[in-house]
């Protein structure tokens, strides 16, 4: 029993000590896979292709989180900012939902609109994040 335990914290201890904003690291990944579907949204209004719009979008909708271990290790980096960092990561949810609904009415002129509301969310974040949560590590 002891024995497990020992191991399992040696896993985790492991897991803690890789940075979560290392180039590369999980959250580039994910930041870089969000960065493609904006690329593919925008393709998407030049050809006026309503399903791709709606798939990239989706896909914003539905990012994958970093693994578990990662992703406490940010909580724990963000400390009392996490749940405004939740709470950003939930606004740009809700931001793509909306391209999608505009994609699925084949509303272009609302899809621009929403698309840039999406992007000010990108934005948004990462000014906060850069302003008032990098400077303190
Ligand atoms: C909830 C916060 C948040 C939101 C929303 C967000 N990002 Fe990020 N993003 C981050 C953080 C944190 C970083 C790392 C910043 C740093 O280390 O300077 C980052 C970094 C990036 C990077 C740089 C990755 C690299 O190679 O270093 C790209 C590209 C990016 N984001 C794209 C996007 C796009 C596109 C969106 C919107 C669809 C978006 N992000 C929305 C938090 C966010």
């Amino acid at each position: 029993m002891r024995r497990r335990y020992s191991w399992l914290w040696m896993i985790v201890l492991m897991q803690i000590s890789t940075p979560i904003m290392a180039e590369g690291g999980p959250m580039d990944e994910i930041m870089l896979g969000l960065s493609e579907e904006m690329t593919r949204i925008g393709d998407g209004i030049w050809a006026e292709e309503f399903s791709t719009i709606a798939l990239a979008a989706e896909a914003i909708a539905e990012h994958p989180l970093p693994p578990l271990m990662q992703r406490l290790k940010l909580l724990a980096d963000l400390g009392s900012n996490s749940s405004q960092f939740m709470a950003a990561d939930k606004a740009l949810k809700a931001a793509a939902l909306e391209v999608v609904a505009a994609a699925k009415q084949e509303d272009l002129e609302a899809v621009l609109n929403r698309y840039q509301a999406v992007q000010q969310h990108c934005v948004d974040c990462h000014s906060w994040y850069r302003n008032s949560i990098q400077p303190q590590n």
